[in-house]
């Protein structure tokens, strides 16, 4: 049996401790909106938040994310999601959609710990989420204008 807490709540999974974290989070739980990419942690589209910080959730083995606090796309409110979240419709970031619960959730980590990032600082946080519809330029714009909405909240 596995306990994690995934967005305030405790959860008790009789699973192998093997399983990756986003099998547990869209199969046992039903949690659909981290997506699978590549598998292999390399395109971002699995990100959640453990302990406030972006991992790939398909290649996390639940094993290491018990006791810890998880943040899914369905939970997270904190202040820098709602800006991002606004941002992002504002701009209309959004293409097919696949990837952007991962790019929402690496931007909110982001925010939630650099008030105003620079284009740089920006690429360098997002270069794990890739994007094959290129939305990478309304990305960063949208990361700034959290930013701005925030104004040092966060
Ligand atoms: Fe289509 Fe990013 S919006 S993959």
């Amino acid at each position: 049996m596995i306990s994690l807490t995934i967005n305030g709540k405790a959860h008790e999974l009789d699973i192998d401790p093997d399983t990756p974290l986003l099998w547990a989070l869209r199969d046992e739980l039903n949690m659909t909106g981290t997506k699978l990419g590549c598998g292999m942690a390399l395109c971002g589209a699995c990100t959640v938040h453990m302990n406030g910080s972006p991992i790939r959730a398909c290649s996390l083995p639940i094993s290491a994310a018990a006791g810890a606090k998880i943040e899914t796309i369905e939970g997270i409110n904190s202040p820098a999601f709602q800006a991002v979240q606004q941002a992002w419709r504002e701009l209309d970031v959004v293409q097919c959609g696949y990837c952007q619960s991962g790019q929402i959730m690496s931007a909110t980590a982001l925010l939630q710990t650099n008030k105003k990032p620079t284009d740089a600082e920006i690429d360098e946080a997002m270069s794990g989420n890739l994007c094959r519809c290129a939305t990478y330029h309304r990305v960063r714009g949208a990361i700034h204008q959290a930013a701005e909405k925030l104004g040092g909240k966060v």
